[in-house]
């Protein structure tokens, strides 16, 4: 089988790990009997460079075309310049799930062995739905929007995936006790959920206690369940019991399409000198191959990543290893 596939490698470390990620799946399709026809779209201040806009027309349309996307990290500039591309395309194509599993890889020494914990984060309203304006030059005003709608579909991802993954609870997150109308309505809407799913415990911890709870104790998470906001910073945090955001996928899923990006941004600190860690878009693509059935692909190559990590021998420097970018992925390859 072909798949048309979008492809955005984005910036910064992003063509980097889009090579690496999309060598690894080449040579796994060829063992498998699966192919890919990848569509090549750049986004953001490059895209801007050479067609005068940030997100093109054509790569909107290839997107509703494919309704598959691979996504590298785009820089998005603090202040001023252009929207984010990242929650540009969330909210264009309605991708209001954003899924995103914190596991713990083979071998890796960590503080907290063994995670194993899902996020699903509502993806397009909320702050940072970015709909803000200037009162005056000294009054800056943002706004938070949640919706039952919005709210309910994401509770709704969050619980039918613990019914098909056999996942036993969901906390939802949230900060009703001082929002008590945006935050409120959100948990509101979770409970309701919660009560078509009676397999499945179901309770409510406020944002900043939440913190405190991971870093003391993440094994008493299961699935966290929260706004938009809460579940970018929250993901962050997570990202760090498995060994940082060079590990940890996404996948921003709506009704007609999907986006599998990994968490990380576009790391200018260490771009352009094959020290990123592709695992976490990996892993992305894992979950991509997946989307489009192709089981077989998807755990040829997790198995083979999980062989490297097991080994230790050629990691990147994120993780405590030495290697760079390319060697790293050629390891993955060796061990498919
Ligand atoms: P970042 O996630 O790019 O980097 C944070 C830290 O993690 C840095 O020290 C970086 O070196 C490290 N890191 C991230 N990914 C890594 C990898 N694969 N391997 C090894 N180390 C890795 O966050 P930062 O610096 O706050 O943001 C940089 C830019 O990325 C900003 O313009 C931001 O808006 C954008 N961004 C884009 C996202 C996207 O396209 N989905 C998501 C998050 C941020
Ligand atoms: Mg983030």
């Amino acid at each position: 089988r072909t798949h048309k596939i979008t492809l955005i490698p984005g910036d910064g470390i992003g063509p980097e790990v889009t090579a690496a990620t999309i060598n690894i799946l080449e040579a796994a399709g060829k063992q498998t009997g699966c192919s890919f026809d990848w569509h090549n779209y750049d986004a953001g201040a490059d895209a801007y460079a050479k067609t005068g806009e940030y997100i093109p027309k054509a790569l909107y349309k290839s997107i509703e075309q494919n309704r598959v996307a691979l996504k590298g990290p785009v820089t998005t500039p603090i202040g001023g310049g252009f929207s984010s591309i990242n929650v540009t395309l969330r909210k264009k194509f309605d991708l209001y799930a954003n899924f995103r599993p914190v596991k713990s890889l083979p071998g890796l020494k960590s503080n907290y062995p063994d995670i194993d914990l899902v996020i699903f984060r509502e993806n397009t309203e909320d702050l940072y739905a970015g709909l803000e304006v200037m009162i005056n030059p000294d009054i800056a005003q943002s706004m938070k929007i949640i919706t039952r709608k919005g709210s309910t579909r994401i509770a709704k991802s969050a619980f039918d995936y613990a019914k098909k993954h056999g996942r036993k609870k969901i906390h939802a997150i949230h900060k009703a006790n001082i929002m008590k109308l945006s935050d409120g309505l959100f948990i509101k809407c979770c409970k309701e959920v919660s009560e078509e799913f009676p397999d499945v415990t179901y309770a409510e911890h406020i944002v900043d206690n939440t913190c405190m709870q991971l870093v003391l104790n993440p094994y008493q998470y299961d699935i966290i369940l929260t706004e938009n906001l809460y579940g970018d910073i929250l993901s962050d945090l997570c990202s760090a019991f498995v060994g940082g955001l060079g590990l940890v996928p996404g996948a921003n899923l709506g009704a007609e399409c999907a986006i599998f990006e990994a968490v990380h941004g576009s790391a200018p600190d260490i771009a352009g000198q094959d020290k990123a860690n592709p695992t976490a878009l990996l892993q992305s693509a894992v979950l991509m191959l997946h989307h489009i059935d192709e089981a077989a692909t998807a755990d040829k190559i997790q198995a083979a990543l999980e062989k490297v990590y097991a080994a230790g021998k050629t990691l990147t420097r994120d993780v405590g290893g030495k290697s760079g970018t390319r060697a790293f992925s050629e390891a993955v390859i060796a061990a498919l």
